[in-house]
């Protein structure tokens, strides 16, 4: 499966992509809709190709699923504006119903895509190779989502002290790795938006191969930290940070084992391991929006951005 989107929407495929692969075992991965089709894609017949878009009017997204479908692909798409350009042309699809969104910096329809690309890959997973017993586990897990989000908004004085905390550095890194890489990814993009810092996102892993000479005092960095089989090893490069003097952010669950690494944490309530960058990205949003909101910026209107953009 190949999925299509920008900006955001391609971060959103990311985690979708993983979700797929991981439930569905299907081979799945995003692109960027607004590099596919200068590249001359291979479309391969059974590969199902999925554009993602909030408005369902991005132009880069829309010129994609024209190549597909030029090359003779099938593609569906995963849009919240019903009736848009792009939700027409696709072959079928999926409506996020998330309501009008009205913010430049997307949000409610980022979690409805996340939520989305849940539900398409249980649904590919339960005709192939999933149980019963593990298609409910993640359906219970689904209903949940609701009363979760409730729980991070309620910590939103927390996350705003952090996020104020942050708002007067220049420059700063997201890191997350596998699953929480795409939530990094999404953080630095929400954070880069509306803050006008420069934030970069990278994988966890890929620290100590170059952008670790930056780390020092002035640089923080916000680690995305779920608790998986991934967590020692996450500790193991926030360690390097810490030692290196780099201001750090986790942004966590419940139960990891930090040890004498003390750092100020954002706790999101723990959900499926599948399901978990729904969640995570969440305070990142509000963590964007608590540092907009201290530097004065226009949240809603963000300088040089238009909610929809329609041209290439
Ligand atoms: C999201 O906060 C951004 N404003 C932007 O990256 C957006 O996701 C992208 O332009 C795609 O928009 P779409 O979902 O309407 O296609």
């Amino acid at each position: 499966m190949k999925i299509l989107g920008c900006g955001s929407a391609f971060y959103v495929g990311q985690m979708g992509a993983a979700m797929i692969e991981e439930l569905a075992r299907v081979p799945a991965d995003a692109e960027p809709a607004s590099e596919f089709r200068y590249r001359n894609p291979i479309v391969e017949p059974d590969t199902l190709y999925v554009a993602v878009s909030q408005s369902g009017e991005t132009a880069d997204t829309a010129f994609a699923v024209q190549e597909v479908k030029r090359k003779g692909g099938q593609i569906v798409g995963l849009v919240n504006v019903v009736g848009s350009t792009i939700a027409r042309e696709c072959d079928g699809g999926i409506y996020l119903h998330a309501g009008p969104e009205v913010a430049v910096a997307s949000t409610k329809a980022l979690t409805h895509m996340g939520v989305g690309f849940a539900m398409l890959a249980l649904c590919l997973a339960r005709v192939r190779d999933l149980s019963i017993a593990d298609g409910q586990r993640i359906i219970a897990a689904l209903r949940k989502v609701p009363a979760q989000i409730e729980e991070i908004l309620a910590d939103e004085e927390h996350i705003a002290e952090v996020a104020r905390g942050l708002a007067g550095a220049e420059s700063l890194f997201f890191i997350g790795r596998v699953r929480g890489f795409p939530v990094a990814r999404e953080g630095a993009q929400k954070f880069k938006e509306i803050s006008y810092r420069h934030a970069e996102a990278y994988q966890t892993s890929e620290l100590k191969h170059g952008p670790l000479a930056l780390i020092c005092e002035t640089l923080p960095t916000v680690a995305i930290l779920p608790n998986d089989e991934l967590s020692d090893r996450n500790l193991g490069a926030m360690q390097q940070i810490v030692a290196r003097r780099g201001p750090l952010v986790a942004v966590t669950h419940p139960g990891v084992d930090f040890g004498d690494l003390d750092v100020p944490r954002i706790v999101v309530p723990k959900s499926e391991r599948e399901l978990d960058p729904i969640l995570l990205t969440v305070p990142l949003q509000l963590m964007a929006y608590h540092a907009a909101l201290a530097l004065g910026h226009d949240i809603d209107k963000p300088r040089n951005l238009a909610k929809s953009v329609t041209v290439e």
